[in-house]
């Protein structure tokens, strides 16, 4: 059984809760993670040598694979990571949903499990909004959404930083200065935990 970790990162805020997600998928005995970035625009991938940050981050995964529609194809189960744009998923990621329509006609998706992350810079520029408006095309493609429910420890807090019912989040600040705090980490791989569990009930 097959859990599918697929992101976007720039500057690696994604890229560490995608570890940390891919940490609690491997928690769950009898499932096999896979690891994936979602493909880079050759535009913004020509000018990563110009900005001294994204290329130490772009150094660090472009080794990762990129995911396929033989990756989505072959998943029993998926944890999709972007970092938010104007309040919604990056148009990288959604390229990756966008392509997906020859898998649709099959259903290829029906019935397999999914839950999603992100990362934003402000407290109130996306935390919400992102994960809640990745999940349209997860229940198009008839995915079954899962969430991060309160029970999980770090979710009841009034503290900036991330961590939502409707995906693991964190916050980079406005010049990416940040760090993922250690709880929304830890809420990453509850996420991760999670959907491999939910699989594996559903799909074992
Ligand atoms: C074009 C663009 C739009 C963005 N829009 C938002 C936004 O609406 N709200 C917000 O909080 N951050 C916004 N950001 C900041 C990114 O979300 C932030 O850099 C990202 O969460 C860092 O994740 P990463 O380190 O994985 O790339 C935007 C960044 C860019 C480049």
């Amino acid at each position: 059984m097959k859990i599918l970790v697929v992101y976007y990162s720039m500057y690696g805020h994604v890229l560490q809760m995608a570890q940390a997600v891919l940490e609690g998928v491997k928690e769950v005995a009898g499932v096999d993670a896979v690891f994936r970035r979602v493909r880079e625009f050759e535009d913004i991938e020509r000018d990563i040598p110009q900005h001294e940050h994204a290329l130490a981050v772009w150094n660090r995964q472009r080794d990762i694979p990129v995911c396929t529609l033989e990756d989505l194809k072959d998943a029993d189960g998926y944890v999709f990571g972007t970092p938010t744009r104007y309040g919604n998923m990056t148009a990288q990621m959604k390229r990756l949903f966008d392509s997906t329509a020859k898998l649709w006609l099959e259903g290829a998706f029906e019935g397999k499990p999914a839950g999603v992350f992100t990362s934003t810079a402000t407290a109130h520029g996306g935390q919400e909004t992102t994960p809640l408006t990745m999940m349209p095309p997860l229940l198009h493609l008839g995915m079954i959404v899962v969430g991060v429910p309160y029970s999980t420890p770090g979710m009841l807090h009034a503290e900036g930083r991330g961590g939502t019912p409707y995906g693991a989040s964190t916050m980079a600040g406005s010049r990416n200065e940040l760090q993922p705090a250690p709880e929304d980490l830890a809420i990453a791989r509850a996420l991760g935990r999670r959907v491999a569990e939910v699989t594996k009930k559903l799909r074992g």
